[in-house]
């Protein structure tokens, strides 16, 4: 199966999904990764990783629709099977995510359906929740509304802040991104309708 990872940062989970690819764990080819920020810092770990990489920068489009019809020719270009988001920072048209439907996962830092959006480390810490997490979904026209796949759930200690949340969920997130992507490719984990399901049974 043919992976393709879409970035806007830092790319660490893009990292942690090649890696599990180059070990042999995932069974699949990362053919492309791309971010919309020419700036991106996981660019680089792709390079390093002779990952092929493009660019495709959101501010050369007048509108959100124009970005995602090239973004769309570019991922296709590539044939996945399977397109992550891995920290692509973009609230992507209906167009887009009917296109990949069934077949394009995302991870979002909360225990969704909790804090869908931005922010979610703060959040939680002002709810004053006793756990906080992450979630792997698939995308659907809904933001960080589709079916989930895998969730990691990790304490909130006292003397927390956003900061220290966050670095305990990424820890999580390399270890679920990795798991659920090989479920996908190994063909045990699909889309039914609007449900999620692994061998077989809704998740
Ligand atoms: C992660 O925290 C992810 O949950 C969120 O964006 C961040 C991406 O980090 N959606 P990275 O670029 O994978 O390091």
């Amino acid at each position: 199966p043919r992976i393709v990872i879409l970035i806007s940062g830092s790319g660490s989970n893009m990292v942690a999904i090649a890696d599990a690819v180059k070990s042999g764990d995932i069974d699949a080819e990362v053919v492309a990764v791309i971010s919309n920020r020419p700036d991106a810092a996981g660019l680089q770990k792709a390079r390093d990783r002779d990952i092929e990489t493009a660019v495709l920068n959101h501010k050369e489009y007048d509108s959100r629709e124009a970005f995602d019809v090239s973004l769309m020719r570019m991922i296709d270009d590539y044939e996945p099977d399977l397109v992550v988001l891995a920290g692509f920072m973009r609230i992507l048209t209906p167009d887009f995510t009917r296109r990949y439907h069934g077949r394009m996962l995302n991870i979002h830092p909360s225990l969704l359906p909790k804090y869908q959006g931005l922010h979610t480390h703060q959040r939680a810490l002002d709810a004053g929740d006793s756990e906080h997490g992450v979630t792997v979904h698939f995308v659907t026209e809904e933001l960080d509304g589709g079916p989930t796949a895998i969730q990691a759930v990790v304490p909130v200690y006292d003397g927390d802040d956003a900061a220290t949340l966050q670095k305990r969920v990424q820890i999580q997130e390399h270890v679920i991104y990795p798991i659920a992507v090989k479920w996908f490719v190994e063909g045990r984990l699909n889309m039914h309708g609007n449900e999620a399901r692994l061998d077989g049974t809704p998740l």
